[in-house]
């Protein structure tokens, strides 16, 4: 067998374009576009490319887009003044602070400071308990795409049997809780699970979101299995230059999976189109409240 693979480039600009349309019929309606803003503190280069792309993203569906920029010892306090302020700015819909975040600032007080109606992250706990309790909430960005992609290959997942490598607040956990939502059979494995070969070999669906390069090898999934790879690890290409690759030993997985998403060109364009799809949802639910 060799795998399909799941276009998440396409699937992407699909969402994208469906996005712009919502987009102009609020600006129509309600005299605005909606708002994204970015919080990047300190200079890690791989948050500020993810943070230029996203801005871009956001302009190319006719929102708008803010970026702040702040230096890497911004204190806490700062940081959280700042978020207050956006809370209160009628033109912002959707608050996005990068992670990581500096040491010295503790994450978890600056995302629960975050109004949950413009969390577009999905990483308040307020978000959170509503998607684990089933209510309408602002969904995580990843997991969303990645349920995004596994609906386009297996369309109903009734009864399969998932699993879920990876357990942090981000992606394993709202991923879990979507699949369970879709009624598939949910495991979720993690660096202590003792037998994952086991578990692997058992799953019709995995989703791989550890930040391990090839951790999952093709020869251990069950023939014909869909399986959606979150990594996104920098390794040595040996020609002195480095290169992205995944959680799952693609080349291994191509000649045994059914359906696969490549990486890059696969989880990481829907990530930020569905950021873009939260945002949209944000400014319709406030105009509405
Ligand atoms: N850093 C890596 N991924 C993400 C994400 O989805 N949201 C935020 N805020 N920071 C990140």
């Amino acid at each position: 067998m060799t795998a399909r693979i799941i276009d998440g480039k396409a699937r992407a600009a699909a969402l994208r374009a469906e996005v712009a349309t919502g987009v102009a019929a609020f600006t129509a309606a309600h005299g605005r576009a909606p708002g994204l803003t970015v919080v990047l503190v300190g200079d890690d280069p791989a948050s500020a490319v993810y943070v230029g792309s996203k801005g871009k993203a956001t302009t190319e569906v006719g929102m708008i887009s803010a970026t702040h920029r702040l230096p890497a010892d911004t204190s806490e306090a700062e940081l959280l003044a700042l978020v207050a302020a956006l809370n209160a700015d009628e033109t912002v819909d959707g608050i996005l602070v990068q992670l990581p975040l500096p040491r010295h600032i503790d994450s978890d007080r600056v995302i629960a400071a975050i109004d949950p109606m413009k969390d577009v992250d999905g990483f308040h706990p307020v978000n959170a308990g509503r998607l684990a309790t089933g209510l309408d909430a602002l969904v995580p960005c990843t997991p969303s795409g990645c349920m995004l992609m596994i609906r386009e290959a297996l369309g109903d997942v009734t009864g399969l049997e998932a699993l879920v490598i990876g357990r942090s607040n981000i992606v394993g956990k709202p991923m879990a809780a979507l699949l369970t939502a879709a009624s598939a059979t949910v495991t979720i494995a993690h660096s202590r699970t003792r037998d994952l070969a086991g578990h692997v070999a058992r799953a019709d669906i995995v989703v791989a979101a550890v930040g391990v390069a090839h951790l999952v090898k093709g020869a251990l999934l069950k023939p014909g299995a869909c399986v959606i790879d979150v990594g996104m690890n920098r390794i040595d290409a040996g020609d002195g230059k480095t290169r992205l690759t995944g959680d799952v030993d693609y080349e291994g997985a191509l000649a045994r999976a059914g359906w696969i998403t490549p990486v890059p060109g696969g989880v990481g364009p829907m990530t930020i189109a569905c950021l873009l799809a939260n945002t949209l949802k944000a400014a319709r639910a406030r105009a509405a409240a």
